[in-house]
């Protein structure tokens, strides 16, 4: 096991492919500052190159997952320095938007406790999410008199249906793990005592299939949101076609053979034995 500590955040690995990513501010309840935004751009470039990291689970260390930008960091000692707030608030954007959403390996973002304002641009951003049932979820914008800003508005659209989006942002009421999978906020949930071994037992299933072919499947998905069926189609046809040739385990002929061929396996049931 490996641990790297550093500012704000901390990086722990177990030779099993699975990183843990931690926003690691447990006495601000990972409460985003500028030193933060810096660290977690760098440990992402560092990681989706990193041979070790097959699959990254994005959580935060202590009573939360993360209490949005810090207020105070963020927020007010940035307030009159445009300068300063160009450099953090392109660097906040960098990571929990662009390096997430296009990171190349299967990302998790695991919450273990309070998710508030910012930290939703994170959560979503991640290809899964799993939450604690007892954590507690707050869109506390109206609450301190903004609104929900640096795309956390667009990501709510993106991710939770109609009225209950605009309900939770309009209230800034809280909701727990239970009512974010009823809103499609998560993919599932667990009791917190039970949520970190029900998230490697989720990675290990994942860990069984090919991950180039993971990796151009998301990416397609992502892609073609926003295309019609025209486009779709063509773009789609090109990515299966571009899929072929980038896949070493040449996964295609693979899981084809061990059907037809070996009956080692029904697709439908299980990946092609690796
Ligand atoms: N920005 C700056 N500091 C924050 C913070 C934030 N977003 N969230 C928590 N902190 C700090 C508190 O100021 C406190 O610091 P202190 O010990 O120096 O006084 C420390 O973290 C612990 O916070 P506290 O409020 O005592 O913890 P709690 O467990 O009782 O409550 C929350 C947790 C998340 C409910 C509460 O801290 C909160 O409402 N935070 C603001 C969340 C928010 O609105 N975020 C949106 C930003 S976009």
């Amino acid at each position: 096991m490996s641990v790297d500590v550093r500012d704000t955040i901390k990086i722990e690995k177990n030779g099993d492919g699975i990183t843990w990513l931690y926003l690691n501010r447990p006495e601000k309840r990972n409460a985003m500052n500028p030193t933060m935004h810096l660290e977690m751009v760098q440990a992402l470039d560092e990681l989706e190159v990193d041979d070790e990291t097959e699959i990254l689970v994005l959580t935060g260390s202590g009573s939360a997952f993360c209490a949005g930008q810090d207020l105070k960091e963020f927020f007010r000692e940035q307030d009159g320095k445009p300068k300063e707030r160009l450099k953090v608030g392109r660097a906040s954007q960098e990571w929990r938007l662009r390096k997430l959403k296009s990171f190349p390996k299967i990302t998790i973002a695991m919450v273990n406790g309070w998710c508030c304002g910012g930290g939703f641009t994170p959560l979503v951003a991640c290809d899964f999410a799993i939450a604690a049932e007892e954590a507690q979820f707050s869109l506390s914008e109206v609450n301190w008199g903004i609104l929900p800003g640096g795309l956390v508005t667009k990501v709510i659209a993106d991710s939770v249906r109609y009225r209950d989006a605009l309900y939770y942002i309009l209230t800034a009421e809280n909701f727990d793990g239970k009512r974010a999978k009823e809103i499609g906020l998560v993919n599932f949930t667990a009791p917190l005592d039970k949520l970190r071994d029900d998230t490697v037992a989720f990675a290990q299933r994942l860990l069984q299939k090919n991950p180039v072919v993971l990796r151009a499947a998301k990416e397609a998905y992502r892609a073609v949101r926003t295309m019609d069926y025209e486009q779709a189609e063509d773009y789609l046809s090109a990515k299966s076609d571009e899929l072929k040739l980038r896949d070493p385990e040449r996964g295609r002929e693979k899981g084809m053979h061990e059907f037809l061929d070996t009956k080692a396996y029904r697709p439908a049931l299980a990946p092609y034995p690796r």
